[in-house]
């Protein structure tokens, strides 16, 4: 069952890699045109839709913010993600140009489902991105796009996120693609490299003993914190999420520039912080202010275990580890910078002593509110 793996989380993270290609297999032409016929949301809807509002929880939730960036920066159409459990409290402002998007592994989370029932009750179309064939959520949505990442045992969601990633991404161009974008340029660019991002997900994999070795020597410590900016931030905060959940420690993911706005004050000595650095190359405003940011907390005594794309020599200095990632378009980087920080998370509960796929007090899903 478990396919020579010692845990089933361990066989869904080497998964991955195809996971995300059969995610898109079929989704890509020739041409590099993207087509979701499957969706059934006509065209026409997607084309005059006004406003974007993602709804999940946890993993899934995570999957929502960094699809935000994606979402607003190639199709302009404003996007909010609202973790599902809060979202019908508040008597959010919907209607039928709204396009809400339920992200969900199981299909079968209720404050998912609640939230999208009351935005279809407000007139708002539904689009279910789901790992569940036939399960609740996609039944009840108008439309669904499903991440084919093959059942996922383990708690810990792994596969079924990156996935979530690769459908929200092809939510994003293909909304771009019909509504037609300055962007069309890039679009087309980054759906090359969407085709090939499973490969680079393979080489991650790869190379991931260093991280092993390195969360084996941190399982005695209590705390660790992640930093990251723009698409960078989710990934912290899913980082942090996996640790908390698989070694039960302390753990806190920041956007790196709220750092001096209150949680540098918790820096200090050997406290480990892991950070996702963007790439030097698009966005370099982003990339070297994040390298101040790793030189702020090492002067302050952290132990900065440091992710970084291939080639980008100016972290050297500041970090005490570094993990190298492949060369990604900006806001593909968390489907490479995600593996790290799951293995690290993975490792460091066996090395607790914890029970990997079945951690203490969760459920694999929660079907209740
Ligand atoms: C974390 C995890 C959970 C789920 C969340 C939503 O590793 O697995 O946070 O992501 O409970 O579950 P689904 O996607 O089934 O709605």
């Amino acid at each position: 069952e478990k396919g020579g793996y010692d845990y089933f989380m361990l066989k869904e993270i080497a998964e991955q890699p195809k996971a995300v290609a059969d995610t898109l297999l079929g989704r890509i032409g020739t041409d590099g045109r993207l087509s979701l016929d499957e969706v059934r949301i006509p065209d026409a809807v997607l084309r005059e839709a006004q406003k974007v509002v993602i709804v999940a929880c946890g993993t899934a939730f995570h999957a929502g913010l960094i699809a935000k960036y994606a979402i607003e920066h190639w199709t302009r159409i404003p996007c909010e993600v609202e973790l599902a459990s809060e979202f019908r409290y508040r008597d959010p402002i919907l209607d039928h140009r709204t396009l809400v998007i339920a992200i969900s592994q199981s299909g079968e989370t209720m404050d998912t489902l609640m939230a999208l029932r009351h935005a279809r009750e407000q007139g708002a179309k539904v689009l279910a991105i789901c790992n569940t064939n036939g399960s609740t959520i996609p039944r009840e949505s108008d439309a669904v796009l499903y991440t084919h990442a093959g059942p996922e045992v383990a708690v810990a969601s792994t596969k079924a996120f990156l996935t979530q990633l690769v459908a929200c991404y092809l939510v994003a161009l293909y909304l771009g693609q019909v509504r037609g974008t300055k962007w069309g340029d890039e679009i087309q660019a980054v759906v090359k490299e969407l085709a090939e991002i499973g490969t680079q997900v393979e080489e991650v994999l790869g190379t991931m003993e260093p991280v092993r070795e390195l969360a084996r020597g941190l399982a005695g410590k209590n705390t660790v914190l992640f930093l990251g900016r723009h698409v960078g931030h989710p990934v912290a905060l899913e980082g942090a999420l996996k640790l908390k959940e698989l070694a039960y420690m302390h753990a806190e993911g920041f956007a790196a520039g709220e750092l001096k706005h209150g949680p540098i004050a918790l820096i200090e000595e050997d406290l480990p912080v892991v950070v996702i650095v963007p790439s030097p190359r698009g966005r370099s405003v982003l990339h070297d202010k994040i390298v101040s940011n790793i030189q702020e907390i090492r002067a302050r005594g952290a132990r900065t275990i440091v992710i970084a794309e291939e080639g980008d020599e100016t972290v050297v200095p500041y970090a005490d580890h570094l993990v190298r990632i492949p060369v990604t378009p900006t806001l593909l980087q968390p489907l490479v910078a995600t593996v790290p920080l799951q293995v690290f998370a993975c490792e460091l509960a066996t090395a607790r002593g914890n029970e990997v796929d079945q951690p203490r007090n969760l459920a694999k899903s929660v079907t209740v509110e």
